[in-house]
């Protein structure tokens, strides 16, 4: 009776499963665009999203972190197109890699040239690299770029068709301390963002130690052959390192008793990796050794490594950055053999990472410091005022004010809600007497100043004794 029960449900599953994909189909027209008041209205394609200004919270701390990190380590900032040859990311990422046989955001420009919006930068910054004859200046070269990035994959959470990368690539270093360097950087990012994560790292060592494994990888998944989902058996010819990113349930007894590459290493890249897992022990920056861990573009050789969050489920599957060393590539693009190494951080992920984190630890992004609240009264009031917020803008005074509220205790609220120190006033009388207010918010102390001399004021007031910008 239950087997009946069973195939009965079996059997109406796909009638459902095509109502409700019929039905999703239509909500997700609908989502996208509606009629409103007789007019067409247009919504985002598939898998793309906007920014809005409520996360720019989460957004304005990210870029200050990564300018901040850049200028610190001595970063120099890459900006390249996004629409590229569409040669140079097959012949960088490789056939067989998802990006390259799935993702790509591939067509012809107007002159037949194929063309394809970039689904990652480091290709792009190799190509600059040789482009601009980079190799002639003095080594290592260290570039950094924040963009925007196309990969027409299944979207879900976490993944979109754009999305945005921040990025730091050394050309030119062939020492372990290089590959260090990149992962104290991507650790210090979310450490500035008080994001806790963890480092999975793993060495794919020289294509010649890498070809080896691979034999013997192969093997054993051929001899497992019957346990594995079709994609893994798929995988065993057309990309059999692959196998050891699989997350079916299925193929994870298999994955566990796998060869481990590590064994296939020689004394070089042993010591390289070595070198690396010391410097990061010096640098109390945690980490977990993953003989799984291969990536999913084809130019690594060495060390490769992926960033998950501690504390949050964005994490459990999907790593919020990766990276780790491509030293033939600069040579396979047609430039001189030049070691590189670098990394990219997924920024929509990072995000989602943080509101998860701050939702489960009760959290929030610390506000935007305002130093002073601009109060006005009055239309005289105003025109003066608007002055004087760009004379304190010009001393590095952050302010706050709004035009739209007219009384001065609705402003007042607002100075305080923003936690303003200060308040300046500015109404009728101090337009005709050429002063201003002001009031301490703790203690609401007042106290009038010639507006001659407010700058100077406030700026003893915070603590300011920077010069002027
Ligand atoms: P990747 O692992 O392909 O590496 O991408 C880096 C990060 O970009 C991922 O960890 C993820 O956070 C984010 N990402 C990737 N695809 C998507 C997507 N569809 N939606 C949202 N976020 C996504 C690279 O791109 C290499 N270029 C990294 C590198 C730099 N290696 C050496 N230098």
């Amino acid at each position: 009776m239950p087997k009946k029960e069973k195939k009965m449900k079996t059997k109406k599953t796909p009638v459902s499963k095509s109502v409700k994909s019929v039905k999703d189909k239509k909500s997700k027209e609908k989502e996208n665009s509606s009629t409103e008041r007789g007019r067409r209205t247009y919504g985002l394609l598939r898998g793309m999203h906007d920014i809005l200004p409520k996360d720019e919270k989460y957004w304005k701390p990210m870029y200050g972190s990564a300018q901040d990190l850049a200028s610190h380590f001595q970063f120099s900032r890459l900006e390249t197109p996004v629409l590229e040859e569409v040669g140079l990311f097959v012949r960088s990422i490789g056939k067989g890699t998802d990006v390259v046989d799935k993702e790509m955001y591939v067509f012809e420009d107007k002159d037949g040239t194929k063309v394809c919006m970039r689904p990652e930068l480091t290709a792009a910054a190799v190509r600059a690299y040789i482009m601009h004859g980079m190799w002639n200046m003095p080594q290592p070269v260290k570039l950094w770029y924040w963009g925007q990035m196309f990969r027409h994959d299944r979207p879900q959470a976490g993944r979109y068709r754009e999305f945005h990368q921040v990025g730091f690539e050394i050309f030119g270093q062939a020492d372990p301390a290089a590959d260090a360097e990149l992962i104290l950087v991507a650790f210090n990012f979310y450490k500035d963002l008080g994001l806790p994560v963890e480092i999975h790292i793993n060495s794919l060592g020289t294509p010649a130690e890498r070809a080896n494994y691979k034999n013997e990888l192969v093997n054993y998944y051929r001899s497992k052959r019957s346990y594995l989902c079709e994609e893994c058996r798929n995988r065993i010819a057309k990309n059999p390192l692959r196998l050891l990113d699989c997350k079916e349930e299925r193929c994870q007894s298999v994955k566990e008793d796998a060869p481990q590459i590590i064994n296939w290493l020689g004394a070089e890249s042993k010591n390289h990796f070595m070198k690396v897992l010391e410097f990061l022990d010096e640098l109390n920056i945690p980490y977990q050794l993953d003989s799984t861990l291969v990536r999913g573009l084809n130019y690594y050789t060495h060390t490769v490594f992926e960033v998950y969050a501690a504390d949050a489920e964005v994490g459990s599957q999907s790593a919020l950055g990766g990276g780790g060393r491509y030293d033939l590539l600069v040579e396979e693009i047609g430039g001189r053999p030049t070691p590189a190494v670098g990394m990219a951080l997924g920024l929509e992920r990072t995000v989602l990472a943080i509101k998860q984190f701050n939702e489960k630890n009760n959290r929030e992004m610390p506000k935007q410091p305002v130093d002073a609240f601009i109060a006005q009264l009055g239309e005289e009031g105003r025109r003066i005022t608007l002055k004087v917020i760009n004379d304190l803008r010009g001393h590095n005074i952050k302010i706050a004010f709004n035009f739209f509220k007219t009384s001065l205790k609705n402003q007042l609220e607002l100075a305080d809600s923003l936690k303003a120190p200060f308040a300046v006033i500015i109404g009728q009388k101090e337009v005709q007497d050429g002063t201003a207010i002001i009031r301490d918010m703790e203690s609401g102390i007042q106290e009038i100043v010639d507006q001659k001399k407010l700058v100077n004021i406030l700026k003893r007031k915070l603590g300011k004794f920077d010069e002027k910008r």
